[in-house]
């Protein structure tokens, strides 16, 4: 299978991440949006990280200006026409991915893979939404994308072998190390990590520790990279929470109950650095 266009639908932070790494590796990359201008300005923003990049002497100019001569910011989804490949990287939200399938479905080519950039939410039922489930699969990017080593791969109960196979080798083209997981709620990096964030919360909101000292002890206790607030901060805590509820509704356990505080501060609207406040304020 050949992946010379690929599409990718939402250009988030996660989306626009992908359109970089793609487009870093030589694909031509087509970015969809809700419209062509938000669209516009992702690539208008991946072009300043990548300015930064050079500037830094960490990539040449001509490396920086090939990627972003291979990104292509479109209307919608019709213009998918003749990619071999799509990913969806909208909002973590069921009936919205169930819809944007639905629409992928319709624009690409009837022999083109539809992936999904999914954090949770179950690859067989995105895969039943179309008229191709052997062809649906999971690519699990991290945050953030052209910096994260990981791709979680997902194969659906429908996800024919060939076609799990030949993604998880495109991943790899784009520099990615794989792993492999069951199409279970959250998959693999998410069933855990999900669980300590919210359970970061609940320690918050019972008063152990402030925001700072439970990072500082994760940080520097653990050797992790960011504590736990820093880290649903920069994930988005509309993110963290969407996440948390797929794992309380599809493993039924109460273990998984999101923190009231984690939903009080969505509710506010602070959901970390996108909107300039969360736990921290930016
Ligand atoms: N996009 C692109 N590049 C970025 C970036 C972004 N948003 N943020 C940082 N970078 C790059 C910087 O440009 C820098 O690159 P160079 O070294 O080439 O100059 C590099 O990352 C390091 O950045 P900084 O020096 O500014 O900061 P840092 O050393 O503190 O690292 C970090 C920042 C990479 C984010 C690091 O703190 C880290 O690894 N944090 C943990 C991130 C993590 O756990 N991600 C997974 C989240 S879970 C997930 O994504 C799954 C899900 O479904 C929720």
């Amino acid at each position: 299978m050949k992946f010379e266009k690929v599409g990718i639908l939402g250009t988030g932070q996660m989306g626009a991440g992908i359109c970089q790494v793609a487009a870093a590796a030589g694909c031509q990359v087509y970015m969809a949006d809700l419209n062509l201008d938000i669209a516009s300005k992702a690539k208008e923003g991946i072009g300043k990280r990548l300015a930064k990049a050079v500037s830094k002497g960490k990539m040449e100019q001509a490396a920086a200006d090939q990627t972003m001569a291979n990104l292509h910011p479109v209307e919608n989804v019709a213009e998918f026409r003749d990619v071999d490949i799509a990913i969806e990287a909208a909002t973590e939200n069921i009936e919205l991915k169930l819809k944007l399938f639905k629409s992928l479905d319709e624009a690409c080519p009837k022999e083109a893979i539809l992936a999904t950039n999914t954090s949770s939410i179950s690859i067989t039922l995105l895969a039943a939404a179309t008229s191709r489930p052997e062809k649906v699969v999971g690519m699990h990017f991290m945050n953030p994308v052209p910096v994260m080593k990981l791709v979680e791969m997902i194969k659906g109960l429908q996800t024919e072998d060939a076609v799990f196979d030949a993604v998880t080798a495109l991943a790899q083209e784009w520099g990615k190390t794989t792993t492999v997981s069951n199409d279970y709620p959250g998959f693999m990096v998410n069933r855990l990590l999900i669980p300590f964030l919210n359970e970061a919360c609940y320690a918050l909101m019972e008063g152990v520790g402030t925001v700072e000292d439970i990072d500082k002890s994760i940080k520097l206790g653990l050797n992790h990279p960011m504590g736990p607030f820093q880290l649903a901060d920069l994930i988005g805590l509309d993110t963290v929470l969407a996440i948390a509820r797929v794992l309380h509704e599809g493993l039924g356990d109460s273990k998984y109950r999101p923190s009231p505080l984690l939903v009080k501060y969505v509710e506010a609207g602070w959901l970390g650095r996108k909107t300039g406040r969360g736990f921290y304020s930016y």
